[in-house]
């Protein structure tokens, strides 16, 4: 067994620390071991026998520090703070785990924690999901809590970005994965200081990291804004791809999709939540962003009530559910879903006829092929179904340009079994049973496939005829 991998099958068996575990079988893909890959390490689903789900990280080679017994400790402490709970976690050392890991040497400083239920923000924004108005407060007040839960105890996550924040849609419940790089003054300095992920980073961050109190508060506003704006479908339709914003439109104050986002804010949830978010995108520094508290406490004057989701399949309810309590200071009632996607006439106009650059966020005529700044492909065609257009909202404003169907994620496709860990380089999300959405480990070509063409074929057939010619000569001479 390498140090670099472990290979584990579905169902295969492990003991750790005298408890038995089974690796979970993909839920998409019988055959499958559950496997998630992140950019530092890889998450197992393992089953105990009592069918409780927890999650086995192991980090490659690079990140696999004695820091993270250090880490572990700390976090333990925080285990308690909502939106946490992958602080509880064991980790695996020679002392501690002997037999594990005379058995898979890559687990060392791996760790056991709870598996969190749901999906990643991440795969809501990239399979372009709707949400209703009522979901998207939702979240954006259980993440906005639980930022700001940190930032009160002078912590930060210092990663805040789609793919580290777990979703459970039914509850508006959300917890926070990827803690190993957290900010705190108990905590150890990364092996490499966070900096930040495309689509959430502040513009000091590339250079100075985010590890830092305030690390939250760029990445924090963009997510909240994110969540806020998804029930409308103009935000989903120009989001830029596995997050809203492109990466090099971030705080770029003339960005069509920071005025959008900003527009939208303003008008479904009152001008509060907009300046909050145009505070954030135009500041300096992190310091200079809000506050997260500032954004729990405007997102708190938001009234909703306790109901359930009436069905995931259909997140838009029929009547908006609204409680009676009295909306606190300027914030606006939720918008009806009728309602939704009718508002910010300011940047809806400027956007008519207009297609947003997924690469660098310019606003483009639709006519065009590819970006006049940055010459990405902005076609349509490039990566989504055809079927996109939907008839606009009643009431609402002509559709500026063709907007996202509620679109189905993408049936699962046939994936070769792959028993070998050290061939999987890449990660896909399928859809799973009950509409869920799991990353699936798919294997990549060895070589870039070569491909037959008629000039191939008709060299060969040249050379053969040249060889029966000199043979015949050959024999004839
Ligand atoms: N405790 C958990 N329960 C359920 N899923 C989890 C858990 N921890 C991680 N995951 C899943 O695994 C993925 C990768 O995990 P994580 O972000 O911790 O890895 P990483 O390699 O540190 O990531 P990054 O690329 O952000 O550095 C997450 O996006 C999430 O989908
Ligand atoms: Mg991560």
């Amino acid at each position: 067994m390498g140090r670099a991998h472990v290979k584990l099958d579905a169902n295969e068996r492990i003991a750790i620390g005298g408890q038995p575990y089974r690796v979970a079988e993909h839920p998409a893909l019988p055959g499958i071991p559950y496997i998630q890959r992140g950019g530092r390490g890889f998450v197992v689903q393992l089953i105990r026998p009592d069918g409780e789900r927890l999650a086995l990280k192991y980090f490659k080679l690079k990140y696999r520090v004695p820091e993270l017994v250090t880490v572990a400790a700390a976090l333990e402490r925080y285990a308690d703070i909502p939106g946490l709970r992958a602080a509880r976690r064991t980790v695996f050392t020679r002392t501690t785990h002997t037999a594990l890991l005379d058995q898979y040497p890559a687990l060392e400083y791996g760790m056991l924690m709870p598996w969190l239920p749901g999906v990643t923000w991440y795969d809501l924004v990239t399979t372009k999901t709707p949400i209703s108005p009522r979901e998207s407060v939702r979240l954006a007040q259980a993440a906005s809590a639980i930022m700001a839960g940190l930032e009160a105890r002078a912590v930060a996550h210092c990663d805040i970005a789609g793919g580290n924040v777990m979703v459970e849609r039914r509850a508006a419940h959300i917890e926070l994965v990827d803690i190993e790089e957290m900010y705190g003054a108990d905590l150890p300095r990364p092996v490499e200081a966070p900096a930040g992920q495309d689509g959430y980073q502040h513009r000091t961050s590339r250079e100075g990291g985010q590890w830092r109190p305030d690390g939250d508060r760029f990445g924090g506003a963009v997510l909240l804004a994110e969540m806020l704006g998804w029930n409308d479908g103009r935000i989903r339709a120009n989001s830029a791809d596995e997050h809203f914003f492109a990466a090099s439109e971030l705080q770029d104050p003339d960005s069509g999709r920071y005025q959008l986002m900003r527009d939208v804010l303003s008008g479904a949830f009152g001008p509060p939540l907009g300046e909050l978010f145009e505070a954030a995108w135009r500041s300096a520094t992190l310091a200079d962003c809000p506050a997260l508290a500032a954004w729990r406490e405007a997102l708190s004057t938001i009234p909703v009530d306790d109901q359930p989701e009436t069905s995931a399949s259909h997140p838009r309810p029929a009547s908006p559910v609204v409680s009676g309590r009295r909306a606190v200071g300027p914030a606006a009632p939720l918008p009806s879903p009728e309602a939704a996607g009718s508002g910010p006439e300011v940047a809806t106009a400027r956007l008519e006829g207009k297609r947003l650059c997924r690469n660098c966020g310019e606003v483009n005529d639709s006519r065009e092929s590819f970006c006049r700044r940055c010459g990405f492909y902005i076609g349509i065609g490039a990566r989504r179904p055809a079927s996109v257009t939907v008839p606009a909202a009643p009431g609402a404003a002509a559709p500026p340009q063709p907007q996202s169907q509620p679109q189905k994620a993408p049936p699962p496709q046939a994936v070769p079994l792959n028993r070998n860990l050290d061939e999987v380089i890449t990660a896909r999300r399928l859809a799973g049973p009950q509409g869920t959405l799991q990353r699936v480990e798919t294997r990549p070509p060895a070589e870039p496939p070569v491909q037959a063409n008629i000039g191939a074929w008709l060299v060969v057939g040249l050379i053969a005829l040249v060889v029966l010619v000199v043979l015949i000569l050959a024999i004839s001479g």
